[in-house]
């Protein structure tokens, strides 16, 4: 098995260490990827560094035609990359070939966006001191960004970080996480198919500790992560950055009395458990009306008993493994300590190495970790309340707020949903875990901070220049 080169200024380079990557489900090494030398890693930066003029001043039509090339390629080669995203990350192969469908449609939007920004213009004779003058508004790239993605889509949230720079015109540095760096290095070759110029974008696997000097290096004035609560520490690191942190939560989905109770189930049970829970807005927490909770719960753990687990390269499983063996490990302790602080077991709770079985707890106690923390595993913890008013400070007694979904038929509910609850998206009729990619995406509370998605995430990468132009016939 040869090792894959990693990404440099645009052209494939080895250091002199790699990264052997593994498959979660059974240990069988997938491939090995090089990883830059400290020297290298400078002629990454310095090359970002040095290209920000030119790509700032990149027509729009070169800008978008290359996000489009990305886009016809992903698409092209989904069955190829969709393996890829299977073998490194063990996400069933069905949902993996999902996520290549996500990502040719984020490059497709990209491309969109970028011929779309004209910036604007805004008439300022509106009060005497503006007669005769009009502004022009333009978005000017902050600088060269530094992404950070990773392990749980390793295609589509390198997408969200790729496509938004190179619309807007920012060079771009992308970490992607240590056991999932294929995608990304194969989203790297087709980067490099195109004619952005060099330095544009750099793809460079490394373990997480290498990463110390691109977060603290002024020439990267921009970080883009997804990941866990060490994004925290990341914002801490480097105080006068930009920084957008994406860090996941204990998504809420509300199951109310006038819900359809069978739809409910099926997709609660159904995103608690896909890519065996590792979604920052997979179901966690199932808040239920006294109304339907009987039938709800039933008709729940009908379903998520019904859910295969196995190989994630067969067709038919729908659970596959977690990341690795410490995770799965910390998922069934965390389900063990709430059975013994008297949570009720309705189903799964059980590990086979990597696997854990999709588990429903009832009546865990308020300040167990399943319900206070992010899980991040296959569990979904049913909470019995009565009425939208507890049901709503239930979904806001949480530390995150990434997103929130709430079974209602009702208007007036939904909108009331939109404008109590703590979150950064409510869905309404679905779960929490729907996730177009156009649209505004982050959370606050402990969830982070800034908004991905095209337009929002080229609006975040970005900062207003205004030009007051004087002596104007208006
Ligand atoms: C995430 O898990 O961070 C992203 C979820 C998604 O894009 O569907």
């Amino acid at each position: 098995m040869s090792t894959r080169p990693f990404w440099l200024a645009g052209t494939a380079a080895t250091g002199d260490d790699e990264i052997t990557v593994t498959h979660p489900y059974d240990g069988q090494v997938v491939g090995a990827v090089s990883v830059p030398t400290e020297a290298q890693i400078e002629e990454a930066v310095a090359a970002a560094h040095g290209v920000l003029d030119r790509a700032a001043a990149l027509p729009a039509h070169v800008r978008a035609e290359a996000l489009a090339h990305v886009s016809r390629r992903l698409a092209e080669r989904t069955e190829e990359i969709a393996r890829i995203i299977t073998d490194e990350s063990g996400k069933p192969v069905k949902w993996a070939r999902g996520e290549v469908g996500r990502a040719v449609s984020v490059f497709r939007w990209a491309a969109e966006e970028a011929r779309r920004d004209s910036g604007e213009m805004q008439r300022l004779d509106t009060d005497p001191a503006g007669t005769g003058r009009i502004a022009v508004i333009r978005r000017v790239p902050k600088g060269a960004v530094l992404g950070i993605s990773p392990f749980n889509f390793p295609l589509n949230l390198v997408a969200h970080k790729v496509a938004p720079a190179v619309a807007v015109g920012a060079p771009i540095i992308l970490k992607p996480a240590p056991a999932t760096p294929m995608s990304a290095l194969v989203l790297g070759e087709i980067l490099a198919e195109t004619d952005l110029p060099a330095g544009m974008f750099s793809v460079l696997p490394m373990p997480n500790e290498r990463a110390a000097s691109l977060i603290t290096d002024e020439r990267l004035p921009v970080i883009s992560f997804t990941g866990g609560q060490f994004g925290w520490e990341l914002q801490r690191r480097a105080p006068h950055k930009h920084v957008t942190l994406e860090l996941g939560g204990n998504a809420a989905a509300v199951v109310l009395a006038d819900a359809d109770v069978e739809w409910a189930a099926e997709r609660v049970a159904l995103f608690g458990n896909n890519q065996a829970g590792q979604v920052c807005i997979g179901v966690q927490r199932v808040i239920v009306d006294d109304a339907v909770h009987e039938e709800f719960t039933a008709r729940l753990v009908e379903k998520v008993e019904a859910l295969a687990t196995g190989d994630p390269r067969d067709e038919a499983t729908d659970v596959g493994p977690l990341i690795d063996e410490a995770a799965a490990v910390r998922v069934t302790e965390w389900v063990e300590e709430a059975v013994s602080a008297g949570a009720e077991l309705l189903a799964g709770g059980k590990r086979d190495g990597v696997t854990v079985a999709p588990t429903v707890l009832a009546a865990a106690p308020a300040d167990s970790k399943v319900v206070r923390e992010e899980v991040f595993g296959p569990v979904l913890v049913v909470q019995r309340v009565s009425g939208v008013d507890e049901a709503f400070a239930q979904v806001n007694n949480s530390d995150f707020g990434l997103q929130a979904g709430v079974f209602t038929r009702d208007l007036q509910t939904a909108f009331r949903a939109h404008r109590e609850l703590d979150v950064g998206g409510v869905i309404i009729g679905d779960v929490p875990s729907f996730r177009a990619d156009q649209m505004p995406y982050g959370g606050v509370k402990k969830s982070g901070v800034g908004k991905e998605g095209l337009r929002s995430a080229m609006a975040d990468l970005t900062y207003e220049r205004v030009m007051v132009v004087t002596g104007v016939p208006l």
